[in-house]
C-alpha cells in the first residue's frame, strides 16, 4: 500500500480548506462536494464511518441518509448527538461512485485528513462503524467478526477504540441491531 508523505494542515481552518480543495485521489473528480465531518471540535466521542453516499455527497454532511437516521437514533439512546457531543467523520471525504467500498489507495490518500481530525478532536473514545473504518483505523486486514468485541487502541495516545456494525448493515440485517446497541453501552464507561 502506498504510504503518504503528505502532511495535513495542523489546524481546523487549514484542514477544512485542504479537504475542500483536495485532488489527491480519483474520487475527487466525481464528487459533488467533500464531506468533512460534523460535530463539536472537542467532542468526547468520535464516530468514524466509511465514506459519503449519495445523500451525503448532495448535502455535504456525513450520515444524513437512512443509515444516518439510524445512527442518530442509536446515539440518542446513549445520550449523544452530533450537535452536542459526537464528532462524526468518514475514512474518505468523497463519495465512491455507486457506493462501492473506498479502494485502499483512496483511503490511504485521505488518511492524513482523518488522522488530523482525530488528533484535533482528541476524543476519549473512538467508535469505528463497520469493516472498512475498523480496518483502516487499526491498520489491519482482520475480518469484522474478529475486530468487533475486544477493546482496541488508536494511535500513540492509545485512545480506546471499539468496533461495531455499520448502520447500513443493520438496515439490511435488523436482527443484529441488538448487538450493536449492546456495543454502544460501552460508551458510558468513557
Ligand atoms: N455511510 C458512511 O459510512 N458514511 C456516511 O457518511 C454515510 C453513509
Amino acid at each position: 500500500m502506498m504510504v503518504s508523505d503528505y502532511t495535513a494542515p495542523p489546524d481546523w481552518a487549514g484542514l477544512r480548506e485542504a479537504v475542500k480543495s483536495c485532488m489527491r485521489c480519483k474520487l475527487c473528480p466525481t464528487r459533488t462536494q467533500t464531506v468533512f465531518g460534523v460535530g463539536p471540535e472537542h467532542a468526547p466521542l468520535m464516530v468514524v464511518g466509511e465514506g459519503p453516499g449519495a445523500d451525503e455527497d448532495a448535502q455535504g454532511e456525513p450520515f444524513v441518509g437512512r443509515a444516518g437516521k439510524l445512527l442518530d437514533e442509536m446515539l440518542k439512546s446513549i445520550g449523544r448527538t452530533r450537535n452536542d457531543n459526537v464528532f462524526i467523520a468518514n475514512v474518505v471525504k468523497c463519495r465512491p461512485p455507486g457506493n462501492r467500498d473506498p479502494a485502499p489507495e483512496e483511503a490511504e490518500a485521505c488518511r492524513p485528513f482523518l488522522e488530523r481530525q482525530i488528533e484535533l478532536v482528541k476524543p476519549r473514545l473512538i467508535v469505528a462503524l463497520g469493516r472498512i473504518a475498523a480496518q483502516r483505523l487499526l491498520q489491519t486486514d482482520e475480518p469484522l467478526s474478529r475486530l468487533r468485541g475486544p477493546m482496541h487502541t488508536y494511535g500513540p495516545d492509545r485512545t480506546p477504540l471499539f468496533v461495531t456494525y455499520h448502520p447500513a448493515y443493520l438496515l439490511r440485517a435488523p436482527g443484529e441491531k441488538g448487538k450493536s446497541w449492546g456495543d454502544l453501552t460501552q460508551v458510558h464507561r468513557y
